[in-house]
């Protein structure tokens, strides 16, 4: 491939649509970004309108080759990533979704998944599909579509709906959407529904059975990095292959090139996902991890990883901005949290969509604990901050306990990232440094990655190694004394979040 040609990378993400453009060198040279509305019918729902998501992503597209200022012909190839596990089922004829997509954080199907576990117990399925029975999942959200929209088991039994996740949906529309659109997904992706079997990567009969989805909605499952089908049948990318499919944080792995057993990442978006490469044989967690395919290359082995996931993040920064109005932006936080010398001793356990990893309790609701007359906005914002570094080392520990990989630094990526504050008392409670890549959009990079390596824009995995490079490292600097009494506290405020849904 000669230099002056490039990869597109589309970021279907939970709060946003990006689109963008990468060069060899894995520097992005142009880009656009659009929001889409966050749904919240009722407490515990979050939902997306798929058609909006879709205008979107064709939007941005156009933006950033204007931005980059390169035309579609300069494009090699296409790759996709995506929030992951959020649920859609649409129609193959009219390409009208049938209810709008159900995201990952929602807790709708928390009855369901009691249901399902019965006398087994949540983990009934773990040693299939690598995840506890959570409302998190892509299977149990299939399931409510069917049973709660009008018409909708009819309509799929009669092999009219496709199941989707963000991925599949952007690539059928793609790639023709009602007009011969491809109705494919990629490993990564499909071992978050609940349905898929890890170690043979197809759809489980049995599981599907046992959810009663039939197995005609669901999309043919193939690899993260080979040629899928071109963008068809016009509109600004036509006649470009798209080569690469991963879910966002298996994206953010690739992208951070943790590319060898022992290699791991933690990204601060949304919500927080550490991922560990445990290599090509699936680890099975003791402590409240997930097993999960980190990505395959055409036809090579697949490479496994362990997850912790943290449903609330980032997400509280929004939620201090958008419902307690303390802050205009997210940005904001880190002065706020900056004009108090500690957290004042004020705990805020944000356990809004329950417990995610290590501790998966659905029953769980958010606290604020430690108040005083003296506390303030600055100690909430600050106690906001921590909460996500007191998550992360949660989940650290786990891995701990799980893996003998001891971390000897953390690679860091992600929305929350450019916050120094946080990004200092993460290294200051995990006790070990904290690195921060230059090309920070590592989900985006990561998809471009999978795509190029299918075309042979990059020849292998060196070139990824090749373009990591650190921009800013954070070392521990707090008494040890004083961060085990800080966590110590962290893990009474937890307790109080539990029993309360
Ligand atoms: N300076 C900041 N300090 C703390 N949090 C921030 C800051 N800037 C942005 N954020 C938070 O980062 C999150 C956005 O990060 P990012 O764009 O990586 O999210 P994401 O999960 O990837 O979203 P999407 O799923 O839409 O891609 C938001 O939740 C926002 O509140
Ligand atoms: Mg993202």
């Amino acid at each position: 491939m000669t230099s002056d040609t490039f990869i597109a990378s589309i970021d279907q993400g939970t709060t946003s649509s990006r689109c963008i453009i990468f060069g060899h060198d894995g520097k992005p040279v142009g880009s656009a970004q659009k929001e889409h509305e966050q749904i919240f019918p009722r407490a515990g729902w979050v939902e997306h309108d798929a058609e909006e998501i879709w205008v979107n992503v064709r939007e941005v597209v156009g933006a950033a080759l204007g931005n980059a200022d390169v035309k579609a012909e300069d494009i090699a190839a296409v790759g996709i990533t995506n929030q992951r596990e959020t649920t859609l089922v649409w129609d193959r004829t009219t390409g009208k979704p049938v209810y709008n997509a159900i995201v990952w954080q929602d807790t709708r199907t928390d009855e369901l998944c009691t249901r399902l576990a019965g006398d087994m117990g949540t983990d009934r399925y773990q040693h299939i599909t690598g995840l506890p029975l959570s409302t998190y999942f892509a299977g149990p959200k299939i399931r409510w579509i069917l049973d709660n929209v009008d018409g909708v088991r009819e309509r799929a039994e009669a092999g009219e709906l496709c199941f989707g996740t963000m991925d599949s949906w952007v690539l059928w529309n793609l790639t023709g959407g009602t007009d011969g659109g491809i109705h494919v997904t990629d490993v990564t992706n499909a071992s978050r529904t609940l349905l898929m079997d890890l170690e043979t990567l197809q759809w489980r009969e049995d599981i599907c059975a046992d959810f009663d989805i039939p197995v005609s909605m669901l999309p043919e499952i193939r690899t993260s990095s080979e040629i899928y089908g071109e963008v068809r049948p016009k509109g600004v990318l036509a006649g470009v292959p798209i080569a690469g499919i991963l879910g966002d944080q298996q994206a953010a792995t690739f992208g951070q090139a943790c590319l060898e057993p022992g290699e791991a990442k933690n990204t601060y978006g949304t919500g927080n996902f550490l991922l560990l490469n445990t290599g090509t044989t699936p680890v099975r967690s003791e402590h409240g991890l997930l097993t999960t395919v980190c990505y395959k290359l055409g036809d090579k082995d697949t490479v496994y990883a362990l997850e912790g996931s943290v449903a609330v993040t980032g997400s509280l920064v929004q939620w201090l901005r958008d419902n307690l109005g303390i802050i205009k932006n997210a940005k904001d936080i880190e002065d706020l949290a900056g004009t108090v010398e500690d957290n004042g001793g004020v705990y805020f356990v944000p356990a809004f969509s329950g417990l995610f990893a290590p501790r998966w309790r659905p029953d769980a609701r958010g606290v604020i604990s430690g108040l005083t007359r003296f506390a303030n906005k600055g100690h909430i914002a600050r106690a906001a901050l921590e909460a996500t570094a007191f998550q992360t080392r949660e989940v650290i520990d786990a891995m701990r306990a799980d893996s003998d990989v001891e971390l000897t630094t953390l690679k860091v990526d992600g929305g929350m990232v450019v916050n120094e504050l946080l990004m200092q008392f993460q290294s200051d409670i995990l006790g070990v440094p904290v690195v921060r890549p230059v090309v920070n959009e590592t989900t985006a990079l990561g998809a471009a990655y999978a795509a190029g390596l299918a075309v042979d824009y990059w020849s292998g995995e060196d070139d990824i190694r090749a373009n990591w490079s650190d921009d800013k490292t954070w070392e521990p600097d707090l008494d040890p004394t004083v961060r085990d009494e800080m966590y110590a506290r962290w893990n009474r405020a937890v307790e109080r979040t539990y029993d309360s849904a």
